[in-house]
């Protein structure tokens, strides 16, 4: 049964919720699941913004019939080829044969990749700045390269001064009825790690698009995914312009360990301790071996002193920290204060190993060598940790 919600006056969601999904992307975890939004304009002409995964089809066809009430669909227009939310155009070809496609020539090259019929005689090209009256509204199209794939536009409804904004400001997390933020326990931690681990490598072209929306008034903000935005949307925009400048938000530790028997956790929790007993204001200890990286991407984002402890393994640095800084240097992490520790029995490496991944991401300083442990913290090491402690509070205070 269809259950579409009007979030503007004849402007509907027409999405749907997938709570059965494990990973999305095959890779991030969304244990509160994912919602995949299309909206629909009713106005003289009839106006699709993107369509859904085929997880959710269903509904989504069966919103659709039944808000056309049998008019045609005139527009489809495609933000975002990427599968999650252009699957589902073929079928939307296949039952209004007549509808229009609108899209960049980018995304008409994608068509033809992910679909084997030919579309050429539906296409309406569209470029930056132009724009497609539909009756009482006009959309206008802005291209967003890179945010999140090279053929991503935006589009911007004139009349209501609504941005479509594809994977910008999407959020993990199926929808609840409500689709506005203010409606919802809106979740920053979930738009954060939605943000830095989809969106997070390509901060020049997230300023590029931000400078772009400074010079339109924006009422709402539409994303492809999770709820709409219409109150406070400075706050979401501040976050963003933050986030891909690789600013941190808050002077905070996080410290990240890999450790196989415990020993290196130890001397992960006693640095936690020292921290606090010397005043650090914000303190978040993880085991990456149990914490997906995606949690951790967006921890890295968000804090401004990073504390990575591994043991070596094999000659290198243990598999889980090895995979999560090379995550870390593939989002592009910039900007932040460096700690290590390594532990290992004969030939501990993983300090100078976990140096040299990092030390390919911008404008990363490192506080001193790294803490060397052989196999348990001996007072000495004991002593070496609250050294550092102290150097990451002076540092915390200094920022
Ligand atoms: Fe939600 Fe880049 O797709």
């Amino acid at each position: 049964m269809y259950c579409y919600r009007e979030i503007a006056e004849n402007l509907y969601w027409i999405g749907g919720n997938d709570r059965r999904i494990a990973l999305f992307e095959n890779v991030y975890p969304v244990p509160e699941g994912v919602s995949y939004n299309s909206y629909l304009l009713l106005d003289e002409k009839t106006v699709l913004l993107d369509t859904v995964d085929r997880a959710v089809s269903e509904v989504f066809f069966e919103n659709l019939t039944a808000l056309l009430q049998g008019r045609a669909l005139d527009y489809l227009i495609v933000n975002h080829m990427e599968p999650d939310h252009a699957a589902t155009m073929a079928e939307v070809v296949l039952r209004w044969p007549g509808v229009k496609i609108v899209c960049n020539t980018k995304i008409q090259g994608m068509i033809g990749q992910f679909f084997d019929f030919d579309l050429t005689e539906r296409f309406i090209t569209v470029g930056e700045g132009d724009t497609l009256p539909a009756g009482r509204h006009t959309f206008r199209f802005l291209m967003a390269p890179m945010v999140h794939w090279p053929e991503v536009m935006m589009t911007y409804e004139e009349t209501m001064q609504i941005l479509f904004s594809a994977d910008a400001f999407g959020t993990f997390g199926a929808l609840s009825g409500h689709i506005f933020a203010d409606q919802t326990a809106f979740r920053m931690d979930e738009a954060r790690r939605y943000y830095t681990n989809i969106v997070g490598k390509y901060g020049a072209q997230v300023q590029a698009v931000l400078k772009k929306a400074a010079g339109l008034r924006i009422t709402m903000i539409c994303p492809l995914h999770g709820p709409v935005f219409r109150r406070d949307l400075e706050v979401l925009l501040e976050k963003y312009d933050r986030w891909s400048r690789y600013q941190p938000e808050d002077q905070a530790v996080l410290i990240a360990y890999a450790s196989v028997y415990g020993n290196t956790q130890n001397a992960a929790e006693l640095l936690a301790a020292r921290l606090a007993e010397q005043g650090a204001p914000e303190i978040r200890l993880y085991d990456v071996s149990v914490t997906h990286p995606s949690y951790l991407i967006a921890e890295a984002f968000r804090c401004s002193h990073l504390v990575f402890a591994s043991t070596t393994y094999n000659a290198g640095v243990f598999v889980p920290m090895e995979n999560l800084l090379r995550d870390l240097a593939a989002h592009n992490i910039q900007n932040r204060t460096v700690a290590l520790l390594e532990n290992g029995s004969w030939a501990p490496t993983a300090g100078s190993l976990m140096k040299g991944l990092l030390e390919k991401c911008k404008n990363m300083t490192f506080l001193g060598d790294p803490v060397s442990i052989r196999s348990a913290v001996k007072a000495e090491q004991a002593a070496a940790i609250e050294a550092l402690a102290g150097q990451l509070v002076q540092s915390l205070r200094a920022d």
